[in-house]
């Protein structure tokens, strides 16, 4: 299957350099996705990407139409889908301004529609690894080749939001759980782009501590802007880094995947 790489990410994306560069409004039975996706190329590669909150940032996290925005990239081709988004950080090696590519996810989201399946066709996926080790390495490498501090490993608590935590739950998740970032929109995505065999990787942009750390203040919104911010350039050279490792000659190309995303179904339906 040729690769086609989706990015799912903010507003630093909205104008990369695709050739070919159209926005294309797809429809799903679902319903529509966050907004309409740009399409293009990359190095040869084909590139869509999906702004996550609608250009603007209309869609809460918790209101995401997560189904939809999943089932559009699926429909126009997309076989690896990167997730750029910004995280609160439980630890004080992930600093600010730092990039962590999560390998595990916790999900504490509690109101959000999170799989394809239902009534009548039952199918269980295993989450065992949630993202793809192979997509997650070569999001590293390209993470890396930016200049960006990388931490390769993590796990990614989801929170329902849209408030950020109590101090309390910041320190549980930190101490008790073994969480190391903290973000509200790694699901239901994760679990949608298993279901609809994609390959997935989160790169998570630290812009805060969260509020467990003693002298830190608590996060705010103008906090998280003003790293993406500064940010911005980095995560589009992180964007543009990547397809020249994912193309036809590139040691990334592998489809199908050697982890199974591809085949997540194959012994996954019940009825
Ligand atoms: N996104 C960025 N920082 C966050 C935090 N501290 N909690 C939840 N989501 C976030």
């Amino acid at each position: 299957m040729a690769t086609h790489l989706g990015l799912i990410g903010g507003s630093g994306l909205y104008g990369l350099p695709l050739e070919g560069a159209e926005w294309r409004e797809v429809d799903t039975p679902w319903g529509a996705p966050s907004d309409a996706i740009l399409t293009g190329t990359l190095d040869g590669l084909p590139v869509s990407f999906l702004p996550r909150h609608g250009r603007g940032h209309v869609h809460a996290p918790g209101e995401l139409p997560s189904r939809a925005n999943v089932a559009a990239l699926k429909a126009l081709g997309v076989t690896d889908v990167l997730s750029i988004s910004a995280v609160g950080s439980f630890r004080e090696a992930m600093a600010p301004g730092h990039l962590v590519v999560v390998d595990q996810i916790v999900d504490r989201t509690v109101a959000r529609p999170a799989s394809f399946f239902g009534t009548g066709c039952v199918a269980h996926v295993s989450l065992a690894q949630p993202t793809c080790p192979r997509l997650s390495a070569l999001a590293a490498e390209a993470a890396e080749a930016t200049g960006a501090t990388v931490h390769r490993g993590g796990t990614y608590l989801c929170m329902e939001g849209p408030q950020f935590s109590s101090r309390a739950e910041s320190r549980i998740w930190r101490d008790s759980w073994g969480c190391d970032v903290i973000g509200m929109t790694a699901m239901p995505e994760a679990r949608l782009a298993r279901e609809a065999e994609l390959c997935y990787a989160i790169v998570a942009m630290v812009t805060d501590y969260d509020s467990w750390l003693e002298g830190h203040g608590a996060v705010d919104v103008s906090a998280v802007l003003a790293v993406l911010a500064a940010n911005v350039a980095r995560g589009r050279d992180l964007a543009l880094r990547l397809p020249g490792r994912l193309g036809p000659d590139a040691p990334g190309q592998a489809h199908p995947c050697p982890h199974g995303c591809d085949r997540a179904l194959d012994h996954a339906v019940m009825t």
